[in-house]
């Protein structure tokens, strides 16, 4: 079945360049659904159709012009073109009709298929794996991002070097002069390649030092930090916006954002936290790409509180859950994160009256899960109070006895706890406070050097 979609993009948007790829180029998306072996194994209630739906959407997300997408049945995957010769020049004619110079292929193709259907149709065609490089290309926002993205281009490439040159040419400003007059194109790419990974390697390397040195900083503030992790278009960065009003972009695009984004929020009780939104997941992400991915992801370990984002709307919200979860579990995430992680049933909304019912009923029974819709706002009061009760939770209780003179200090505990009683006495006030165990630890410090120069005047 092929599908003719909307021709709404715009074709004079400048274009990005990371393959030569520009905005606006009227694009033929396609799915191969395998008849057997592990690529036809589709989890979680997936389907060829919404992965085709899928895929677009990451083609969108390019701001590419789909203009005609469909599934292509694969009965015997043909190692020169992968799919069979029929298909192949039935899509040859699809293509010259609608006028098609690019052809994007829902699945990992091997260089010399990529090759082969690129010289059958005369039209460019990327892979899925090019098709997320492209993405993360254009969406990474820190340098480290940007950094393990271009890692990844770089391997990427280094399997399709007939097609890296001219890429490296115009990134670097061309090497002609570099190795001999015997030497081979395709072993200056390489060592041009080569070469450009070790210098970034070692970039990543320094750049890793200073964000631990950030994060150090960040340990310093006496905020505690939730971060949002969910699957791509689960309405993260939305949410984000609507608990800090600030300008993230938040589209109907998948991968809207790819490197975490902080910022401070004052809840009702007056508790500063620091949240944090991180990168959309995807199914069956290219291996090359986990190490970019997991980069982005790393903050999620420091934080005092998860949020699984999820898109209840979604027909494979199921799959998606199951998805995420596997990952976090794969970073490595300890018992006190996990056992601080809510699951954000978002887009209720969406849901027809019975089934908004079905899921309350089911939030009701367990506090961990958390009914909302980030665009109405509901359930965002409850969200935010359930956040600041585990909050408090974390923290421990203390007692502290402070002489009257000591405003400073009494101000302190103020700002960084909760004062939860004040008892006065003729020679000092009684404080118990709420912190933080670190904040324990401080406010001790604090009072022992003060101490010690107060013994010393
Ligand atoms: P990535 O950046 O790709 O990971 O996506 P994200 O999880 O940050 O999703 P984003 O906030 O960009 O939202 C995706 C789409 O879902 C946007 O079109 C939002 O307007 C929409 N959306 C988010 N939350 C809701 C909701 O509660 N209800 C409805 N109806 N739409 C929502």
């Amino acid at each position: 079945m092929t599908a003719t979609i909307d021709q709404s993009a715009d074709s004079s948007r400048a274009h990005l360049d990371i393959d030569g790829i520009r905005h606006g180029d009227r694009a033929l998306v396609l799915h191969p659904a395998f008849k057997s072996g592990p690529r036809a194994q589709y989890g979680g209630g997936r389907t060829p159709e919404t992965r085709l739906e899928e895929a677009c959407g990451l083609a969108r997300a390019i701001d590419l012009n789909v203009v005609a997408a469909e599934t292509v049945r694969v009965n015997d995957p043909r190692p020169s073109t992968l799919i069979g010769m029929g298909n192949v020049e039935r899509l040859a004619e699809l293509i010259e009709a609608n006028d098609i110079g690019l052809v994007v292929f829902d699945a990992a193709l091997t260089p010399v298929q990529q090759r082969n259907l690129e010289t059958e149709w005369k039209v460019k065609v990327i892979d899925r794996t090019g098709l997320i490089l492209e993405i993360f290309g254009e969406r990474a926002r820190t340098r480290e991002g940007q950094m393990q993205v271009e890692l990844a281009a770089l391997s990427y490439q280094r399997s399709r070097l007939v097609r890296s040159w001219t890429h490296l040419e115009r990134q670097r400003g061309g090497f002609g002069f570099i190795g001999g007059p015997g030497e081979s194109q395709i072993e200056m790419d390489r060592r041009l390649i080569d070469e450009r990974i070790v210098r970034i390697k070692k970039d990543l390397e320094d750049v890793k030092r200073t964000r631990a040195l950030h994060r150090q900083a960040r340990k310093r503030v006496p905020y505690p930090v939730v971060a949002l992790v969910g699957y791509t278009n689960a309405g993260k960065s939305t949410l984000f916006n609507r608990l800090t009003r600030a300008s993230v972009m938040a589209a109907d695009l998948l991968f809207a954002t790819l490197d975490p984004t902080m910022r401070r929020v004052k809840l009702a009780t007056g508790r500063e936290i620091i949240l944090s939104d991180t990168v959309g997941f995807i199914s069956d992400l290219p291996t090359e790409l986990v190490a970019a991915f997991r980069a982005t992801l790393e903050e999620v370990l420091e934080a005092d509180v998860i949020l699984h984002v999820r898109d209840v709307a979604h027909p494979e919200t199921d799959g998606q859950k199951t998805d995420v979860e596997a990952v976090l579990k794969g970073l490595g995430l300890g018992p006190t994160v996990t056992d601080n992680m809510f699951e954000i049933l978002n887009k209720i909304d969406l849901l027809d009256d019975d089934a908004r019912a079905a899921l309350q009923a089911q939030a009701a029974r367990d506090p961990r899960l958390k009914p909302i819709s980030a665009i109405t706002g509901a359930g965002l009061d409850e969200l935010l109070a359930a956040v600041d009760a585990r909050l408090s939770a974390q923290r421990v209780v203390e007692t502290y006895r402070l002489r009257h003179d000591e405003g400073a200090a009494m101000a302190w505990l103020h700002a960084h706890g909760e004062v939860l009683s004040r008892r006065d006495e003729d020679d000092f006030a009684e404080l118990t406070v709420r912190l933080s165990p670190e904040d324990v630890q401080r406010f001790a410090r604090q009072q022992k050097n003060k101490d010690s120069k107060g013994s010393q005047a």
